[in-house]
């Protein structure tokens, strides 16, 4: 029995010897101390032992037990102290290195303004609608009371898709009026939206660039009348140029697709080096509006005689560009991204329909 924990010990001390990872070290601990390890064999013998050979060998048994546990786990210890210094000094971190800069995008100045404008007018209970880009020439001209040869419908203003097999062309659309004819054709009245969206035309230069963007008004209601028009647009301006009152000056003019016509001007100051909306004695002009023509309600299957109402176009980009001095319009789709950390909006500021405006 002495020779077998002898040969025992020398066997184990061997193993350990050579166990040279943790694995190792784990697989030698069940070999030897687990339910069916070795020394648990001999300590489990010890219970079929006379007392006088229980008190020569459970000592020794107990004793190479504790010895081979306490070395077992030793050994572990030092191996993973060696694990984590080869660790520290791999991954070492050099606090003086220049941090990487944490680049967040920002929201473009036109969506920024797309949201101030809808909230504004969801404020005084505007709905918000949108239509396709590609439109056909019934909602984009026909119905809107374009003559035939009206010059917009030129191939030098408009962008047309080639002809279909009936000879009809598509386009894009060249204003967002046309939502107004898809709302008037699919809801009854009283109607009250707004429709932001895209908008194309063969134009490029300083202020002007083949897409641009529109917000499109449109009011039906029965007893509507031009002063209702007047207070919606004073009303807006005051709140979208973060002014008092916004006086305007309505100069006749003509569209197509309203009856009366008028272009609107706002009050403004250019005395100073940057533009002053609301006050001054110059006149800045900023939409075009008016009554909507019969022909238009018709086209729509609306009774004239019954229903009046009002509609205006706004350019989104000209907003942003007087709101946020913006001095060129193709910069705005050059995605240049020096000028969006510049002009764009931080996130956490883009007001929405159920934040309002205030920052
Ligand atoms: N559609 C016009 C344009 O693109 C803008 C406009 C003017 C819209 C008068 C209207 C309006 O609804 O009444 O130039």
């Amino acid at each position: 029995m002495t020779t077998n924990i002898d040969e025992l010990e020398t066997q184990l001390f061997a193993q350990l010897e050579s166990a040279n990872d943790e694995q190792a070290l784990e697989d030698l601990r069940v070999n030897a101390l687990g339910k069916k390890g070795s020394v648990s064999e001999l300590l489990k013998g010890l219970g079929g032992m006379s007392p006088e050979q229980r008190q020569e060998f459970g000592p020794k048994v107990n004793g190479l037990k504790t010895k081979l546990n306490d070395l077992i786990n030793a050994k572990k210890n030092n191996l993973q102290e060696a694990a984590l210094e080869a660790r520290l000094l791999s991954e070492r971190i050099d606090v003086t290195l220049p941090a990487t800069p944490r680049r967040a995008g920002s929201i473009h100045p036109i969506m920024q303004v797309f949201e101030e404008v809808s909230t504004i007018f969801a404020d005084m209970g505007f709905a918000v609608k949108e239509g396709p880009d590609i439109e056909d020439d019934f909602h984009n001209f026909t119905a809107l009371n374009f003559p035939e040869k009206h010059p917009a419908r030129d191939m030098h203003d408009t962008f047309f898709m080639q002809p279909s097999e009936d000879g009809t062309r598509k386009l894009l659309r060249t204003h967002t009026s046309p939502v107004q004819i898809r709302t008037m054709t699919s809801e009854k009245p009283p109607i009250r939206i707004v429709a932001p969206g895209r908008t194309y035309r063969c134009d490029f230069d300083q202020t002007h660039t083949p897409m641009f963007h529109q917000i499109e008004g449109l009011v039906i209601e029965e007893g509507v009348h031009m002063g209702h028009l007047k207070g919606v647009l004073m009303e807006f301006l005051a709140r979208f140029f973060e002014v008092e009152e916004a006086a305007v000056r309505f100069r006749p003019h003509h569209f197509p697709f309203t009856e009366p016509s008028a272009e609107v001007d706002v009050r403004c100051d250019r005395s100073g080096k940057e533009l002053k909306i609301g006050t001054g004695n110059d006149w800045l002009e900023i939409l075009g509006c008016g009554m909507v023509h019969p022909n238009v309600l018709r086209a729509c299957g609306i009774d004239p005689d019954v229903y009046q109402g009002f509609a205006f176009g706004l350019g989104i980009d000209r907003l942003a560009m007087l709101k946020y001095g913006i001095p060129d319009l193709r910069n705005m789709f050059e995605s240049d991204v020096r000028w969006l950390e510049h002009f764009g909006f931080e996130a956490f500021f883009a007001p929405s329909i159920t934040s309002g405006l205030s920052r």
